[in-house]
């Protein structure tokens, strides 16, 4: 009885190995045949399928959440940006009613520069392209400074008028005036663009001008070409001697390429850029 169960553990231990190693060839010798690659292509390229999808799957999930990070880390530096120039900017702003221009007008922190600009040089004349809470804020500062005139223009007659509202509001009719100028095709330097049609006699009665704001017109989505290049070359010639070019949206490559044109065209300018939310660039005379 025990020789009969030996004997059957031996014979079964010695298929089994004999039977595993006939599977092995088989296996070997099935997977080099031809038949054998096109289900292991298909499982292959099903595998590496399944691998990129679930890859792309975590990308773009990693990339929305990404963009949604960027977009709250901006609001919050648009947001500190505004607070730091309306806290600097208080003795201006606390009769204004603000918010007013939305994401258009002047951050705090460029409004502010500009506040400190128009306080410490005292400008008797002002043109500022592109009305708004810019021109609440400067209309305030002449009045502080008792002296100085802003004519800020604007393409948009219902804008234009609204600023006028807040102007008459604020009591600052004697030393602000917003005058409604259509946007026209003009020749620029070499380029042809619509910009603001401002009556000569306007200019004229301002005078050489010390401050020139440029915040208009808006930039077509479009246009590749600065909407505000025409700028310099329509007013270089009454801008005064110690006069200074403000330029808002300087961080936009537009704006930038704006600026180097201008002064590609006339070398007597000197550039210096501020990192404010938006970038201002603040052109003097050399
Ligand atoms: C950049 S904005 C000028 C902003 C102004 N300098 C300020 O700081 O408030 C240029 C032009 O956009 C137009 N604009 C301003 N705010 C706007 C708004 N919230 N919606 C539509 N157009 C606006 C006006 O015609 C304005 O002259």
């Amino acid at each position: 009885m025990e020789k009969r169960c030996v004997k059957n553990l031996i014979f079964g231990l010695a298929a089994g190995i004999a039977g595993g190693g006939i599977t092995t060839i088989g296996a070997i010798l099935g997977l080099t045949t031809a038949d054998a690659i096109w289900p292991a292509f298909a499982i292959g390229a099903v595998t590496g399928a399944l691998v990129h999808h679930a890859k792309q799957s975590i990308t773009d999930m990693i990339d929305n959440r990404l963009g949604t990070l960027k977009n709250r880390v901006e609001k919050i530096r648009r947001d500190i940006g505004d607070i730091h120039g309306l806290v600097r900017l208080g003795p201006y702003t606390q009769d204004l009613p603000l918010p007013m221009g939305g994401g258009w007008a002047l951050t705090g922190d460029s409004a502010a520069l500009l506040a400190r600009e128009v306080l410490a040089r005292k400008p008797e004349t002002i043109l500022e392209l592109g009305s708004g809470v810019s021109t609440l804020i400067l209309g305030q500062i002449l009045k502080r400074n008792g002296r100085g005139r802003l004519l800020s223009v604007d393409h948009d007659p219902e804008w234009a008028n609204q600023t006028r509202r807040f102007v008459e509001f604020l009591g600052l009719g004697d030393v602000v005036t917003v005058l409604d100028a259509p946007l026209k095709e003009i020749a620029a330097g070499s380029q042809a663009a619509n910009w603001y049609d401002i009556p000569k006699s306007s200019l004229d009665t301002l005078g050489a001008i010390d401050l020139l704001l440029v915040d208009g017109p808006p930039q077509a989505r479009d246009n590749p070409q600065a909407a505000r290049y025409p700028a310099f070359p329509v007013l270089r010639d009454r801008l005064s001697a110690h006069a200074l070019i403000f330029v808002d949206d300087a961080s936009r490559k537009t704006e930038s390429k704006m600026v180097g044109r201008w002064q590609t065209e006339d070398s007597g300018w000197h550039s210096q850029w501020f990192d404010t939310v938006d970038g201002v660039c603040i052109l003097t005379r050399k």
